[in-house]
């Protein structure tokens, strides 16, 4: 069986799973959907949003890219944010980065990968603005770590300069920003950053007619 074909019986096997256990769930599911939380993750097969948190579909509204950046240009996040912002009204967004990520990785390097280029260049950027505490350490792997923690930093730093986040925080006092990162390695998520409504920015990042 070739492994997409897999992907189809497992499905069917699953469908029915859910039926058995929960008649009702799919005729639920499929009339509503009210998550509240918003999750911004890496595209990692190894870091699938709704396994390593338990929930369930309908839980957790999904966005995922190299690196879980949040790219002030890029219009799929930010028609994801504006979605669950003011249509689904969650009370939460988590930026989820994890060790040991490629992504972050490649950012590391001097090499040229190709087009690609131009979506690690944002992370490039965050490891000039915090060059001199990650050089400090001796060790490549915690340096990759230390990036991986300050990247997912910035990132919610970078949702709290959209005027989508802002405004929301003043009119609504929601959502609360978390920064979280994953451990491949132990299966655990470390919370590293959070910004709760309200929180104060750097001036030159506010807007005044909300
Ligand atoms: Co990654």
């Amino acid at each position: 069986m070739k492994s997409f074909e897999k992907l189809l019986q497992d499905n069917k096997a699953w469908a029915k799973e859910q039926v058995d256990r929960d008649p009702e769930f799919f005729k639920r599911l499929s009339s509503l959907q009210t998550p509240e939380i918003l999750w911004i993750g890496c595209s990692d097969s190894r870091v699938p949003a709704n396994q390593i948190t338990g929930t369930q579909p309908g839980e957790i509204f999904v966005h995922r890219n190299v690196a879980n950046m949040v790219v002030h240009t890029d219009l799929n996040l930010l028609t994801v944010l504006d979605y669950a912002v003011n249509i689904l009204k969650v009370q939460h967004v988590i930026v989820c980065g994890h060790y040991g990520c490629g992504g972050v990785k490649a950012a590391m390097t001097k090499h040229n990968f190709g087009i690609i280029n131009k979506w690690l260049r944002n992370i490039k950027d965050v490891y000039r603005i915090h060059q001199e505490e990650i050089d400090s350490f001796q060790d490549e792997e915690k340096r990759t770590d230390r990036l991986v923690e300050l990247n997912v930093q910035e990132q919610v730093m970078n949702l709290a300069k959209t005027s989508i986040i802002q405004k929301t925080w003043v009119h609504e006092q929601r959502p609360h920003i978390h920064g979280w990162v994953y451990g491949l390695e132990d299966g655990l998520i470390r919370a590293v950053f959070e910004m709760p409504p309200g929180t104060h920015i750097d001036p030159l990042y506010e807007y005044d007619d909300l």
